[in-house]
């Protein structure tokens, strides 16, 4: 029985190694040249193949990514374990990417970036982290290691998850009765909410109303949980004073979209963290020793909830 890679070769060729020299009897293959379905037993891949239906053996689809809304779950038959990526990598990323937008916002980045272009020299007002209150959304393995990451600079910190979360320092809100207070203690929100029915289009105007006047948005979860027309309206109005974001819906974003040349939004193309296969290999040969043992693999994702 296989494991089989439908990922980028240079990619599939770091994993199909770490694993030829941790279990050499696992049969692995990379691309779909001359392997029988049938004889699937991991699939590791960023999408569904077109004929799911012919992986008769599947026991284990391990996403190459932190987010599998990409993937239609109800393809799949109820029992198969799906696993998403929780690997040091990709963390390590998010919350880089995280701090460079939570900094960006503090020290007013697009604000200066606009004087720079009108050759303007001059001081911006600017507060200390102590008043600069941070939240974020999502408290999961993303969310909780860039809140780890972001402490040490002073700002007050809160985060939001579906279900009650303890973390040391971190003021702790959960579920819809929890949001209102969450935002109106937010200066600058940090998005790191998976794609759900419940997550869709999250990010829109009663929300963004519900957030101190001048605040700001990082959002570096999925695209389709922002809408991009609420933001511009609520940057264009004063109401929030600047936003990073890493996700849109569709991507790429079209040309001539207003995010782009928008003078608060600093833009980059679904970038803030990417997979690390190296690392990653780890975390996948630790998850096929944990299914050969019969325990759950790390980042198992709950089919009911959806991530
Ligand atoms: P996790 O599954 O570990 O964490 C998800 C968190 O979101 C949990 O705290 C969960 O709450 C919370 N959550 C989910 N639904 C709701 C809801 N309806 N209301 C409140 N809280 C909710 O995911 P990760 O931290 O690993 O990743 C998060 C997302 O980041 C990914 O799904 C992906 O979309 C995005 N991502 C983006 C990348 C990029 O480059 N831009 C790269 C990698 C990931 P609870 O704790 O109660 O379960
Ligand atoms: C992911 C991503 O989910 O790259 O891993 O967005």
């Amino acid at each position: 029985m296989t494991l089989l890679f439908t990922l980028d070769a240079a990619r599939a060729a770091i994993f199909a190694e770490a694993v030829a020299r941790t279990l050499p009897d696992q049969r692995v293959a990379i691309g779909r040249d001359g392997c029988d379905p049938g004889e699937v037993r991991y699939l590791m891949t960023w999408t569904l193949p077109e004929d799911i239906a012919r992986f008769t053996r599947l026991e284990a689809l391990f996403c190459i990514g932190a987010g599998v809304d990409q993937m239609n779950l109800d393809r799949l038959p109820p029992g198969l374990k799906v696993v998403r990526m929780v690997e040091e990598g990709i963390v390590r990323m998010m919350q880089e990417y995280a701090t460079l937008g939570v900094l960006a916002l503090h020290r007013d980045l697009p604000g200066y970036l606009a004087q720079q272009a009108a050759a303007t020299w001059r001081a911006r007002p600017v507060r200390q982290a102590a008043q600069r209150r941070v939240g974020v959304l999502g408290l999961g393995a993303l969310g909780q290691a860039v809140l780890e990451r972001l402490a040490p600079f002073g700002f007050p910190l809160a985060g939001w998850s579906r279900s009650p979360r303890e973390i040391p320092g971190v003021a702790c809100h959960h579920g819809r009765e929890g949001l209102a207070a969450f935002l109106a203690g937010t200066d600058i929100l940090v998005c790191l909410l998976p794609l759900t029915a419940e997550t869709r289009g999250f990010l829109g105007a009663d929300l963004f109303a519900a957030l101190p006047a001048g605040a700001g948005l990082v959002h570096a979860g999925r695209g389709a949980q922002l809408d991009a027309a609420a933001l511009i309206a609520a940057l264009d109005a004063g109401h929030l004073a600047g936003a990073v974001i890493d996700v849109t819906e569709p991507e790429p974003l079209p040309a001539g979209h207003p995010l782009w040349r928008h003078p608060k939004v600093l833009l980059t193309p679904h970038v803030a963290s990417v997979t690390q296969a190296e690392t990653a290999a780890l975390t996948l040969v630790e998850n096929l020793r944990r299914l050969a043992a019969g325990r759950d693999p790390i980042g198992l994702v709950d089919r009911a909830r959806g991530y």
